[in-house]
């Protein structure tokens, strides 16, 4: 297994404050658009408030048969393998050099890369802080082979969401960037030759600590990325699937796509719960559950508004103008629905049924067999309108409607635990059946992610 901590050896490294500032806002007020604020008033501070409750370690994991602990993050990932690695410059920001970092989760540390304006050259905004997420495609590929791609792009989202909700918790707006470059920003900021530049988001807002910029001349610190494995196994399909989403320029910027189609379902969602978890403490806590309690305890339909409502508000980034992912969902155990198959209409905040009856076992079938899908209150199908974002940005669409399906993800995740309940990412899923058992045809869409939310099962390997 690949090491999941990259490190670039031998650069400087800058501490990021231990015990950073809680973050007291109520997750769900974050979720549903609201801002924080923030009581550090420095760099350090800053950046490591920001990190703790977006990339930091946040629990553990002990294999009872050998005793063997590994980390879990407060970013999940699929098969807890991490390929996203966070990059990020700085300009101007109060007693923190002027430069390029990246961040090292396996000690909440940062790795001076480089000093100097590297803000400038990636983004067109004035924001003092750029995030460059990088994916590390071949540590996933290790278990997941050539499907490993799409869960990188998953990650991705989940990562960028983590992020930007964590910077919108202490008052800071953010602008993800996915139209550029690739091999420009890759050799910008020298990242390891393994490491693929995704997503650059861009922070800013008055919450930041700010002082005059200080970059002087580029100055490249030491700093060798570590070899994660001895082995490198080599996926050709994966390489291709990315040479052909790359941009070889940036093209006068990104094409507007056709909107999403609208439609209504005659069932209206009640208005969204109010839950007060503050938002520190569900993002440290969110887990993945195991499995779900199953049996007759259900979930209400106020808290299915909630969790719907936060996955349907906007994505701040280039290419998400218009959504191209649709929820369809496994209605098990929710008081006040009938079990069986709904589309979500969010613009109008309803539920379309498609089909009535018990939905368990064809919900766990669809995603592998895997359980969990039939034991949740719900499950779901993300079914993302692949054709539409090709039309609108070429093969780079293909990345784009995995990173909504991510963040989509990633926003169910921590709306579940603010309302109380767990989820679970599923990338594991029979695309094929799910596509006839949808009866979704190939121009309707295609099968991109599913999830799982409910009551979990408790887990004994779990040390916080
Ligand atoms: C894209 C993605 C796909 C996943 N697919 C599955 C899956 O098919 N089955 C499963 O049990 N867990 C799945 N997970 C959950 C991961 O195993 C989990 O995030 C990881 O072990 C880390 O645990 P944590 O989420 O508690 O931090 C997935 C997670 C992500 C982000």
């Amino acid at each position: 297994m690949p090491d999941p901590f990259r490190h670039y050896e031998g650069a400087p490294v800058l501490d990021l404050p231990a015990d950073p500032p809680a973050m007291e806002i109520a997750a769900l007020n974050v979720l549903l658009g609201g801002s924080g604020g923030t009581v550090a008033n420095d760099g350090p501070a800053y950046l490591s408030q920001l990190l703790f409750y977006s990339a930091a370690i946040s629990a553990s994991k002990r294999v009872p048969s050998t005793g063997y602990r590994y980390a879990l993050r407060v970013n999940p990932s699929s098969g807890n393998l991490h390929p996203t690695e966070f990059h990020f410059a700085t300009l101007g920001v109060k007693d923190w050099p002027d430069g390029l970092y990246h961040y090292r989760a396996s000690s909440h540390m940062a790795e001076q890369r480089a000093l100097g304006d590297f803000v400038a050259n990636l983004t067109d905004t004035d924001a003092p802080i750029v995030f460059v997420l990088t994916s590390i495609a071949w540590r996933e590929a290790w278990k997941y082979g050539e499907r490993a791609y799409r869960y990188c792009l998953h990650d991705m989202g989940h990562a960028w969401q983590a992020l930007v909700l964590a910077a919108r918790a202490i008052g800071c707006g953010s602008l993800a960037a996915g139209h550029f470059p690739d091999d420009d920003v890759a050799q910008f900021c020298r990242v390891n030759e393994d490491e693929w530049p995704m997503l650059i988001v861009a922070l800013c807002g008055p919450s930041i600590p700010v002082s005059e910029p200080h970059a002087g001349e580029t100055v490249w610190l030491e700093g060798r990325a570590n070899r994660l494995s001895n082995e490198y196994v080599a996926h050709p399909l994966i390489d291709s699937i990315h040479a052909s989403t790359k941009l070889a320029r940036r093209n006068g910027g990104i094409r507007e796509a056709e909107p999403a189609p609208q439609g209504s379902g005659g069932i209206k969602l009640p208005p969204p719960a109010s839950a007060t978890r503050p938002f520190g403490e569900v993002v440290r806590t969110r887990r993945s559950a195991l499995d779900f309690r199953g049996g007759a305890l259900s979930m209400s339909l106020a808290q299915l508004s909630t969790i719907l409502d936060a996955a349907a508000r906007p994505f701040f980034a280039d290419f998400a103008g218009t959504r191209f992912v649709q929820l369809y969902l496994y209605v098990h155990l929710v008081d006040g629905l009938e079990a069986g198959v709904y589309r979500h209409w969010p613009e109008r905040r309803e539920l379309e049924m498609i089909q009535s009856g018990d939905q368990r076992v064809a919900a766990a079938g669809l995603s592998l067999g895997q359980d969990l899908a039939g034991n949740a209150c719900v499950a779901f199908s993300m079914i993302a309108d692949i054709d539409r974002a090709v039309r609108a940005h070429g093969d780079r669409g293909y990345r784009y409607v995995h990173f909504e399906a991510g963040a989509i993800g990633q926003r169910l995740y921590l709306a579940a635990e603010a309302a109380g309940l767990r989820a679970t990412g599923i990338g594991a899923f029979f695309d094929n059946e799910v596509h006839r058992y949808l009866n979704i045809g190939p121009e309707q869409g295609q099968v991109v992610y599913h999830f799982a939310i409910g009551y979990p099962v408790p887990d004994l390997r779990l040390e916080a």
